[in-house]
């Protein structure tokens, strides 16, 4: 495995596992800081390695092409949460420093583990159940009332391994692979959230952290489509409480880097949390253009234990809107029209080819008209994919 080429001058090499989007984007960001990324792909046209010229071809779940991987960075941090224990047990034996550390990854790599210790905290949460067979299933179901919502422990992500079922029997394929794999079920309440909303944070070694404003996100068949900065109308003690909850989160399970908090906001003006993400998150893409310091820089920062920058908002509003692929493959053409449409706008695309539903870019658009910038970012979004011609 070739070494990145280092900078002169004491810059270090942040090493990234998986080269998708998330960890592309901080290419950008480590340019203007000086500090040399290398990215372990999964292909040699992976999202990251078309913008990062260290780039290796190895796959995460690989201890030695890992290992081989990690000597050469001073810090690893990851693209995604897949990287599987025996993996981050031998960076660790390496003597590696990661952030997030395993010990606190595992609160987002595993839905059972982040609902047990969650609820150990008194972090609130939906009711749960950890379940292996069907009985269990229709126990839960009658109690909490269907229909409920089953997730896949590990694994998932865009909203696959997540199922809402109205009866025992639309999971017994669930059920016999986990029969198979030994391994249990999470099943959820089906909560009747008014909305979704996330809080941002990034955290470094020495303990300080910097929240970004409580954010909407809205998702789409599990899918998130569209992000507005901050949360229109949130009250401003749940925002406060949220944003508390998500430190405490943060100090208690040691995270380090970028923490995602995906929270429901409920009828009363109580929240439940839903899930944890360690590492630059989708609900952070606003960032880049409508905060000071953007969530990829921050969390270069932060796993470098560099000083955080400032995460205050640029403008009143920004909104985020996803792009996703759609029945077109060209997508520059669009490009001239988008950009000539609305010059204020930004559009992030990941190099990414284009499949039906996948994340391949986004958009960002900042102003004061919350109504204006929503159509603006929808319909820019929605012409790169060629939903709409005019
Ligand atoms: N308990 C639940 N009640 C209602 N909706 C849910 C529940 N859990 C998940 N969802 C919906 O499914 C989406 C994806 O679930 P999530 O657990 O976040 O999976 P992923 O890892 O794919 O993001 C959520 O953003 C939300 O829209
Ligand atoms: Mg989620």
């Amino acid at each position: 495995m070739t070494a990145p080429l280092r900078a002169p001058g004491g810059f270090p090499v942040v090493g990234i596992i998986g080269g998708g989007q998330l960890a592309r984007m901080c290419a950008g960001p480590a340019v203007e800081l000086g500090v040399t990324l290398s990215v372990l792909a999964e292909a040699p046209d992976a999202s990251a390695a078309l913008a990062i010229p260290s780039a290796p071809v190895g796959a995460h779940t690989d201890v030695d092409a890992v290992v081989a991987f990690a000597r050469e960075c001073d810090v690893v941090t990851f693209d995604h949460e897949h990287v599987p224990s025996d993996v981050l047990a031998a960076l660790a034996e390496n003597g590696v420093p990661m952030h997030p550390s395993p010990a606190a990854l595992v609160f987002a790599q595993d839905k059972l583990a982040m609902r047990e210790r969650l609820t150990a905290l008194g972090i609130p949460c939906p009711r749960w159940a950890s379940v292996r067979s069907a009985e269990e299933v229709t126990a839960f179901g009658d109690e909490v009332g269907w229909p409920i919502v089953a997730k896949t422990p590990r694994g998932g992500y865009d909203g696959k391994g997540v199922r809402v079922i109205g009866s025992t029997q639309e999971l017994s394929d669930w059920l016999e692979r986990a029969a198979s794999d030994d391994s249990p079920l999470l099943l959820e309440e089906r909560v009747p959230f008014t909305r979704e909303l996330a809080v941002l944070l990034a955290r470094s070694p020495s303990g300080q952290a910097a929240a970004w404003p409580v954010v909407e996100t809205v998702q789409t068949d599990g899918i998130c489509t569209e992000v507005i900065a901050p949360a229109p109308e949130l009250d401003e003690q749940l925002a406060a409480r949220a944003t508390e909850a998500g430190l405490r989160v943060a100090g208690e399970l040691g995270v380090t880097g970028v923490l995602a908090v995906e929270l429901f906001e409920l009828p009363d003006g109580e929240f439940v949390v839903n899930e944890l993400a360690m590492r630059p998150h989708n609900s952070g893409h606003w960032s880049m253009d409508g905060a000071v310091t953007g969530q990829f820089e921050q969390h270069l920062r932060a796993v470098l234990d560099l000083p955080l920058g400032s995460p205050r908002p640029r403008a009143p509003w920004t909104v985020m809107g996803n792009v996703l692929g759609g029945d077109h493959p060209e997508l520059y053409p669009a490009y001239r029209h988008v950009m000539a449409r609305d010059p204020e706008l930004k559009a992030h695309l990941y190099g990414k080819a284009v499949r039906p539903g996948r994340k391949i870019g986004h958009v960002n658009v900042s102003g004061t008209d919350l109504a204006d910038l929503r159509e603006r970012a929808r319909h820019a979004a929605d012409y790169i994919e060629g939903a709409v011609t005019e």
